[in-house]
């Protein structure tokens, strides 16, 4: 994923805060990605890059050890989250399908992210929700009974709200000039 502007510069001096708070040694490896992960939101290669150099360890075996532990997000957080419970209430009544309509639609698999940043797609456990299977949620939103017809109507809303929310900063802008 390309970085956006500024976000370079961000990430190495996140990464270079985080690598003064521990000893540059291969047995801090976790805790360092945890923490720049906290603070960046996902592991940018940019930052396991950085890492590597000041461990002095292959970056290539960084990549390993963050892809193999599932808490480690290689692709930076949506504007909107779309989580996809894949919990076995909601997988039995179409969990798997309303998830393939999501990536289909918004032509990311799940786990990354869309170019313009506007949505990543997980998939996760149980939210609770059982009787509403199958659940999507979105930023903090619960959606029940997503039906494949549903998908198009959840991404529309946010799009839309998203647009409403650009034009007011633009005319407020045209009204301070
Ligand atoms: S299995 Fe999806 S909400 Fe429980």
């Amino acid at each position: 994923m390309s970085l956006i502007e500024g976000e370079e510069e961000h990430i190495r001096t996140s990464v270079a805060g985080v690598l003064h708070d521990h000893e540059a040694a291969r047995e801090n490896l976790i805790p360092i990605l945890l923490q720049v992960q906290e603070e960046l939101g996902y592991l940018p290669a940019l930052a396991m890059e950085q890492i590597a150099a000041a461990l002095q360890v292959p970056a290539v075996d960084i990549y390993g050890l963050a892809t193999f532990y599932n808490q480690f997000r290689l692709h930076p957080p949506g504007k909107h989250q779309v989580k996809v419970c894949m919990g076995t209430a909601c997988y039995m009544v179409g969990g798997r399908i309303a998830l393939e309509c999501f990536e289909r639609r918004l032509e990311i698999s799940e786990g990354e992210t869309t170019p313009d940043r506007k949505f990543s797609l997980e998939r996760v456990a149980c939210v609770g929700c059982c009787t509403m299977a199958p659940v999507v949620v979105v930023d903090e939103q619960v959606e029940g009974r997503v039906t494949p017809t549903r998908v198009d109507g959840i991404l529309l809303s946010y799009e839309t709200e998203d647009q409403t929310e650009t034009a007011a900063a633009e005319q407020k802008e045209e009204d301070l000039s």
